[in-house]
This record gives structure tokens, C-alpha cells and sequence, in this order.
């Protein structure tokens, strides 16, 4: 069975309950769907997935959160990621989703596949929002 790793930070539980929202999408094709925060994902999730989605809201200026996800982040400059097919989402707030455009930008240029554009969440996910998140993990899910 295909396999996809849903990969998130998050300080107030926004962009986990968007996590947990691809992740259901996903499953509703054949696929094994893993969930971790990314405390607890090491490389290995992300080489041994056959699609990845990554989740942080926006924090500091436009960034991705600095202690955890950052790191994590560019530590994946260290993978050979050419073709891996990958989605990003997160929350947000009073930003213009700068830190989405520009996370987009970096994970492009390590090669992997966009299999959507960056899912942004104004603060916690309404239906509305839940249902763009499901729609996403259905979409990667489907990209494999
Ligand atoms: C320290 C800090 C910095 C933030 N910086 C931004 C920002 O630059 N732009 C923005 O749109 N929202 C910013 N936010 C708002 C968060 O993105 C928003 O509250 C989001 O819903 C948090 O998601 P979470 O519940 O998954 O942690 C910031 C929040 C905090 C606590």
C-alpha cells in the first residue's frame, strides 16, 4: 500500500486540526496515512513516504516557525527530493500569506512535486476550511 506522511507544527492546535483534516482526505483513497508533529518526524518519514504534506502556520515576520519547523525544513535540503509529490498548509492571521508563497518557493526549488497550491487558513478551520483540507490530502493522495 502507497503511504503518505502528514508532517505539522503548531502552537494553538489551528494547523493541527488541519492536519488531521488532509489526513483524513487522504485516507479516503487507498492509501496508509502516518501523522506526527514534526518533534517527533525524522527524515526518514519523508524518504520512506511515497507523498508528503507539511503544515505550519505563519509565525515570527512571514516565517515558518523557528525552533522546530525551520530546521526541520532545512534539513531537507539534504534529501533528494526530485519528483516527490508534496502539499503545504497552515494558518494564519493578520499576515497577506507571504510565508506560504515563499515556502512554496523553497520546497519548488528542492524539486519536489507541488501536487496543490499552499493551503492558507484564516486562524481555526470553519467547515469551509476543514473541507479545502480534506479536498488537499484527497488531491495528494491521488497524485500517487
Ligand atoms: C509569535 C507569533 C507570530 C505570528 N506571526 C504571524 C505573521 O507573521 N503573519 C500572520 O498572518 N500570522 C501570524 N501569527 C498568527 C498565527 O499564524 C495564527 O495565530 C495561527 O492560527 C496559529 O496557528 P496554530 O494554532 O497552528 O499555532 C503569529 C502568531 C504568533 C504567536
Amino acid at each position: 500500500m502507497k503511504n503518505i506522511a502528514v508532517i505539522y507544527w503548531s502552537g494553538t492546535g489551528n494547523t493541527q486540526q488541519m492536519a488531521l483534516a488532509v489526513a483524513e482526505g487522504a485516507r479516503s483513497s487507498e492509501v496508509e496515512v502516518a501523522v506526527k508533529d514534526v518533534g517527533s518526524a525524522t527524515l526518514q518519514d519523508i524518504q520512506n513516504s511515497d507523498a508528503v504534506a507539511l503544515g505550519c502556520p505563519s509565525m515570527g515576520s512571514e516565517v515558518l516557525e523557528e525552533s522546530e519547523m525551520e530546521p526541520f525544513v532545512q534539513s531537507l535540503e539534504d534529501l533528494d527530493l526530485k519528483g516527490k509529490p508534496m502539499v503545504l498548509f497552515g494558518s494564519y492571521d493578520w499576515g497577506d500569506g507571504q510565508w506560504m508563497f515563499d515556502w512554496e518557493e523553497r520546497m519548488t526549488g528542492l524539486g519536489v512535486k507541488l501536487a496543490g497550491d499552499g493551503l492558507k487558513v484564516h486562524i481555526t478551520p470553519d467547515e469551509e476550511g476543514l473541507k479545502l483540507c480534506r479536498e488537499l490530502g484527497q488531491k495528494l493522495a491521488s497524485s500517487i
